[in-house]
């Protein structure tokens, strides 16, 4: 599939929009100051914390997932069996904020990370994708 150009300038913080590549939803969630406060807090928590099973691209190997901090980048679909995980990020004293699959219940953190004892058996995908310009993602 060729590359995809999202315009990302009418995202607000805490705010998701979707768009879509290769026929698969890409989730560009544009984190606000408290989700990216609590983005290494739970670390204990998920399956593959340090990203070892390559899931993203070597770009975005850190702990925001990401190029720019604040705008993480996704595919919407479950690892397990390709559902799409809904939006949960209301943050409870035992939930960071992320993702939880309608199908089987895999519950994924606000960089995509699995969380241990869901059935997806690694964190959401990255794709490859850079800046054109501020405001403008190409994704692919
Ligand atoms: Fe998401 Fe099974 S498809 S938990």
């Amino acid at each position: 599939g060729a590359p995809v150009e999202v315009d990302i300038s009418k995202l607000k913080p805490g705010e998701k929009l979707t768009a879509e590549w290769r026929g698969q939803p890409v989730w560009i969630v544009r984190r606000s100051p408290e989700m990216m406060a609590i983005l290494d807090k739970h670390d204990a928590d998920l399956s593959d914390p340090n990203m070892e099973v390559p899931q993203q691209p070597e770009y975005c190997k850190n702990k925001a997932r990401a190029i720019k901090p604040e705008f993480a980048v996704m595919l919407g679909t479950c690892t397990h069996l390709g559902c799409s995980p809904n939006d949960n990020f209301a943050q409870t004293s035992d939930w960071p904020g992320g993702f939880v699959c309608p199908c089987h219940g895999s519950k994924f953190d606000l960089t995509g990370r699995v969380f241990k004892g869901s059935p997806a058996p690694t964190n959401l995908i990255v794709p490859p994708h850079q800046y054109l310009t501020e405001t403008t993602i190409l994704i692919g």
